[in-house]
């Protein structure tokens, strides 16, 4: 009886993220020993190379692009796996031509298991899922088939619908995995940790205890040479509609019975499901969107466009838990600093006994769970100055996995997100539900959304967004807070 088999497909294998990411991920993972036997990797494009001169092609981009001290012995153990076809994926007998490879390396092999990564262009997605379902591709006869869908997932929500109903004329629910890479950030899923392998955090994770929660993504750097896609795109589909609301959910969901891809799922559908609508005039009250100086003279952006870069916004989760707490985010380009926090404020004391000055009431609790860069915690409370009365200061209690974890490298979220793939393990994944969901929750602030939308801010490019973003939180008595790497808190 011979063994098993499994095929690794990467279509657009000669683009940046293939060379970036997964390639240098499928190496790390092979290298440690962690991917099935007899595995295989296939990469198909257009671009004409033989299967040695693809070897040489990712030998050097995985060690200049992904940024890896490789081994040349441990690339070559890898590199014999390492396959080429030449073809598109919107063009079906090319497709066919992909199939005949994979059955003629698998040999007859069985089960024989095939994953799919469609890493092309987006309006590729739904040409690629009909030429696979039409190849036969998705049939589960002689092993599992797998489909790897990166993001952006649609445009809006009708585009989304649409592409979801594609796929799923031909690969059922529990084959398709669609990609939000912050879900393989080993800080994200520390958030469940964090809540749910602790006990003394959840009973004040509530309306009860927490007056907001602010979720900050900065990126210090500007669109840089994706000036063409990012002004199609803008802040709202590239970053909140996956990665913000993603952290929300995580932040924001009731404990799951299980950690299981169902029950974890079900919890963030819920949240989405109770995000309030916006509403009338919404998107302008509780919205604030930004562009750089500077956007409109980067490569491939339109002379006058209107397309955000910056977006803070204010919204509210109409459940038991959370009535009446405000979320607020903000995520942006070409920021003061690189960052991205989830910072829990909680409420003040009832009733302060030690101070009669309100200026020197002590500063709320909060918590910050930092994502990224300096991943860790800090924990802000008050305590007693020595030799000054009852007069108190804010001090820190601070966990950083670099500290703690001394000498172990974080993994690239790509590592673990390949692997669950590779084990049929959707529970970082988004299900077809989760998608639109978070479509509907963001529709209104689409640059192009019909409606009336917050005016364009400019900001410089450096500074923490436009002056506005600090008017939303003023009007409800409140200023962002931005704690992680800094190793104290402060207001900005
Ligand atoms: C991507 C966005 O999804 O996430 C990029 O398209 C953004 O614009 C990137 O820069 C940020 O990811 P990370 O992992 O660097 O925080």
């Amino acid at each position: 009886m011979p063994a098993g088999t499994t095929t690794i497909v990467i279509t657009g294998a000669t683009g940046d993220l293939s060379k970036r990411k997964l390639f240098p991920a499928l190496f790390n993972l092979n290298f440690k020993g962690r991917l099935p036997e007899d595995v295989r990797f296939i990469g198909f494009s257009r671009s004409k190379y033989s299967d040695a001169a693809f070897r040489d092609y990712m030998w050097n981009g995985v060690r200049e692009e992904g940024g890896m001290t490789i081994d040349r012995s441990q690339w070559d153990e890898f590199a014999k796996r390492l396959h080429y076809v030449i073809g598109a994926v919107d063009n079906a007998e090319q497709v066919l031509g992909l199939r005949e490879r994979i059955e003629e390396l698998e040999g007859g092999r069985k089960p024989a298991n095939r994953l799919f990564h469609l890493s092309i262009a987006p309006h590729l997605y739904k040409p690629a899922v009909l030429n696979l379902g039409a190849m036969g591709l998705a049939n589960e006869d002689t092993g599992w088939r797998r489909i790897v869908i990166e993001k952006p997932f649609g445009r809006d929500l009708p585009s989304a619908r649409d592409l979801n109903e594609t796929v799923g004329n031909f690969f059922k629910e529990h084959q398709v995995f669609r990609i939000d890479h912050y879900l393989g950030k080993e800080t994200v899923q520390n958030l469940l940790v964090f809540r749910f392998a602790n006990a003394i955090f959840e009973p004040l994770w509530n309306r009860n205890y927490v007056d907001n929660v602010q979720i900050t993504v900065a990126e210090e750097v500007p669109v840089g040479d994706r000036g063409a896609y990012y002004d199609h795109s803008g802040v709202v589909r590239d970053m909140v509609q996956n990665h913000l609301l993603q952290l929300l959910t995580m932040v924001a969901m009731e404990p799951p019975s299980a950690a299981d891809a169902e029950s974890l799922r079900s919890k963030k559908v819920d949240v989405l499901k109770a995000i309030r609508p916006w509403g009338a005039g919404g998107a302008r009250q509780h919205a604030v969107r930004g562009q750089y100086h500077g956007y409109l003279d980067e490569k491939g952006v339109a002379p006058e466009s209107q397309t955000a870069t910056y977006i803070a916004l204010r919204l509210y989760i109409d459940n038991w838990r959370w009535h009446g707490v405000p979320f607020y985010l903000r995520t942006g380009k070409a920021l003061g600093r690189k960052v991205s926090e989830v910072v829990v404020q909680f409420q003040r004391p009832p009733h302060l006994m030690f101070a009669t000055d309100p200026s020197e009431a002590p500063a709320p609790n909060a918590l910050a769970l930092c994502i990224q860069p300096d991943e860790g915690a800090h924990l802000r409370f008050e305590v007693k100055v020595p030799d000054q009365g009852m007069s108190t200061r804010s001090a820190d209690m601070a966990f950083h996995y670099g500290t703690e974890f001394e000498g172990d490298v974080l993994p690239e979220a790509y590592e673990r997100l390949l692997q669950d793939a590779l084990e049929g393990d959707a529970a970082l994944f988004i299900r077809a539900d989760q998608i639109e969901e978070s479509w509907r929750v963001v529709e209104p602030l689409l640059d192009d959304a019909e409606g009336e939308k917050s005016p364009l801010q400019r900001y410089e490019p450096g500074s923490w967004g436009p002056d506005r973003a600090d008017a939303l939180l003023a009007q409800d008595g409140r200023a962002w807070l931005q704690v992680c790497g800094t190793h104290a808190m402060h207001h900005v």
